[in-house]
């Protein structure tokens, strides 16, 4: 991890001070740059090469719907997502990508296959049970409908709704937060009225049992 953090902090600072030594490789800020080579050469520091991060700090992007990264790029692009890791990491990032990079960026982490979640359990058993539950059925009465209704049955994702099975169950509940309490992810309205009434508890058991799957 210090390693990693190493490299991630200087991905950040080139990209951010716009250095010429990268602008002028086959990294960030050339348009010929193909997207699987900046996917491989940049991307992979901190998602992994396949998209199968193994830092809770990193979403795994791997089998993610097309167009849900190519949503995602975008609105970090335009600065329309503006959660706080988001902008730190993804705003210089994604500050030249073309719209034809983030095309290609978006298809080729769609199409790697992900793996399982190497972290450990994120919850007891009874937890990843109570977090199950929430996902198919919802918290009927409290007006939290079954998360499986958009995300897929198992969790897989499809268009505009993330693949959620797999991921860190950290960075879940980061987002979770962040559409319950800001506006910070605005393509997210859905989800500002799915967790409004969701307790913490809620967010951790339902996160546990994702990142199991
Ligand atoms: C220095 C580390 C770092 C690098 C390099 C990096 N990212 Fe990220 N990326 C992050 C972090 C951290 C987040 C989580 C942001 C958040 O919490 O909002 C993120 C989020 C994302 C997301 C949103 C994921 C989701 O589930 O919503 C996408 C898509 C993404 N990155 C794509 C890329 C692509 C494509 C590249 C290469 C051009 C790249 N990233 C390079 C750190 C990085
Ligand atoms: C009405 C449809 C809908 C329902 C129901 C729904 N979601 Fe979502 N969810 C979305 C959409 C759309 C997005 C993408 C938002 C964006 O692009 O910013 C999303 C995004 C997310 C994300 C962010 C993933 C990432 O990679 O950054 C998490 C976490 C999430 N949903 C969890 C849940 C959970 C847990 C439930 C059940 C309690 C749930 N969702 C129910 C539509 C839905």
């Amino acid at each position: 991890m210090g390693r990693l953090a190493t490299i991630a902090g200087a991905v950040v600072v080139l990209a951010a001070a716009g250095c010429s030594d990268i602008e002028h490789s086959r990294t960030l800020g050339n348009p010929d740059v193909p997207a699987r080579t900046l996917a491989q050469q940049v991307c992979s520091n901190c998602h992994g090469i396949d998209g199968n991060s193994t830092s809770p700090n990193f979403p795994r992007l791997a089998g993610q719907p097309e167009e849900y990264l190519r949503i995602q790029l975008t609105g970090f692009r335009s600065h329309g997502r503006s959660d706080p890791a988001g902008f730190e990491y993804m705003w210089g990032l994604s500050h030249h990508l073309t719209d034809g990079q983030i095309e290609g960026l978006a298809s080729y982490f769609a199409a790697q296959a992900p793996t399982r979640n190497p972290d450990p359990p994120a919850g007891t058993p009874e937890q990843i049970r109570i977090g199950s539950d929430i996902f198919s059925h919802g918290v009927p009465g409290r007006n939290i409908p079954p998360c499986s209704g958009c995300h897929g049955d198992h969790g897989q994702g499809k268009g505009l709704f993330p693949r959620l099975a797999g991921q860190h169950a950290d960075y879940l509940v980061k987002q979770l937060t962040v559409f319950q309490q800001t506006h910070q992810r605005p393509a997210g309205v859905a989800m500002s009225a799915v967790t409004h009434e969701l307790t913490r508890e809620n967010m951790k058991n339902v996160a546990a049992f994702l990142q199991a799957q």
